[in-house]
């Protein structure tokens, strides 16, 4: 065996998403509804921040170094911000995007042989992440049609050896903006376990989506309610411009030990910050946000266009995702069918949903022109 056994069991949870975003379309894709990649022209700021920062200031401007205090001191002024409760720079800790803030949650929080609960539908990677990290992935299943949280059943996942959850919120591929109240019980149920398993349980959330709101919705961070929590954002949403890798991880205020998570987070992370023009620019970034009245515009056409060809679909409260039923149950042959015509989308087993598949609304609006005949013929034909 050349590589690590443990590989294997990641390749194994990788399959799925390799298999749809490697398979060669079958014609010129006409709408891509695949991945939320931009699809438009990048933000002018966006641009100009990478611009600026891109020439150097000194002869150290590209030499290794501490993670960029400013960048850090407005990443901490926004979470203020955003989610009312006190953030201190010396809690937020640069990643290249929200998967390298998770990584870097579960690099300093789980052992061999720790148990972490993740919550499916998932993010494709959560399952593969957690394995790379070395512990074991445990899985908690939201029903349809509306994938509410279910405090219930993470308790009844709940272990000795479990060391963290992971709650995404806004909710890729669903939509679903999780409650306060719901987010306070499993505050309350992760506290009582603790004590009965003798050791904290975290929350590592995922709120990659914390800006993509609709309808003036507002969003309860799990960190409001739970003080072991890790909270894992990026600007690969709000700016849009994924490829860029930026983001950070922050400890919720009211941490107890804080001082002994912050240094372990520092030296687990020694070697992951973004790269330096990227810490640069955070300051310029941070303030940039896609147009999302445009992408909530997009969400209602296409919402009400889908009804009426016969499409169950449900409304997304954030994120930039429409998860409809697939006509056929083979969810893989569905989405084959759209993709001879030139229509990309994601097959519902990508995220363990089968019999279901994900549109994301970064497409552009000739792009939906061009695909709405196309899903309605294929309903028609199924
Ligand atoms: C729910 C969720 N979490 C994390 C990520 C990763 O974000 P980043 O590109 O910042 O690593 C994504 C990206 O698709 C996502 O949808």
């Amino acid at each position: 065996m050349v590589v690590a056994r443990q590989v294997e069991a990641v390749q194994r949870a990788l399959g799925p998403f390799f298999e749809a975003v490697t398979r060669r379309p079958a014609r010129p894709v006409i709408a891509d509804f695949m991945a939320g990649n931009p699809q438009e022209p990048t933000l002018p700021g966006f641009v100009e921040a990478l611009r600026r920062w891109s020439v150097p200031t000194s002869t150290d401007s590209f030499a290794y170094r501490p993670m960029h205090e400013p960048a850090r001191q407005t990443a901490a002024a926004s979470l203020t911000a955003e989610l009312g409760m006190d953030f201190a720079a010396q809690d937020v800790f640069l990643t290249r995007g929200a998967s390298g803030a998770i990584a870097l949650a579960l690099n300093t929080l789980v052992d061999p042989g720790d148990e972490v609960v993740f919550l499916s539908p998932p993010w494709f990677f959560y399952e593969a992440m957690i394995l790379a990290g070395g512990a074991r992935p445990v899985r908690v299943r939201l029903e349809p049609p509306d994938f509410d949280l279910d405090v219930d059943a993470i308790v009844a996942a709940l272990g000795p050896r479990t060391r963290a959850v992971i709650v995404n919120t806004p909710h890729n591929p669903t939509g679903r903006i999780y409650p306060a109240a719901a987010l306070e019980r499993l505050a309350d149920r992760l506290a009582e376990a603790a004590q009965r398993y003798g050791r904290p349980i975290w929350v590592i959330s995922d709120e990659a989506y914390s800006r993509i709101l609709f309808d003036g919705r507002s969003f309860p961070s799990p960190g409001l309610f739970h003080p072991y929590s890790m909270l894992a954002h990026t600007y690969s949403k709000s700016a849009l411009a994924p490829g860029q890798r930026l983001g950070f991880l922050a400890l919720a205020p009211g941490l107890p030990e804080a001082e002994v998570v912050r240094r372990a987070l520092l030296s687990a992370g020694i070697l992951m910050a973004p790269d330096a023009v990227m810490q640069y620019a955070l300051p310029d970034i941070d303030g940039l946000l896609i147009d999302v009245a445009a992408i909530e515009r997009r969400r209602d056409r296409m919402v009400a266009a889908l009804r009426a060809q016969g499409y169950e679909v449900q409304i997304p409260e954030g994120t930039f995702y429409l998860l409809p039923r697939a006509p056929l149950a083979d969810d893989r042959a569905f989405c084959a069918h759209l993709a001879k015509e030139g229509v990309a989308v994601l097959p519902g087993h990508v995220v363990e949903l089968p019999g279901y598949f994900r549109i994301s609304l970064t497409a552009n609006d000739e792009m939906v022109d061009r695909a709405l005949p196309i899903f309605a013929q294929a309903i028609e034909r199924s």
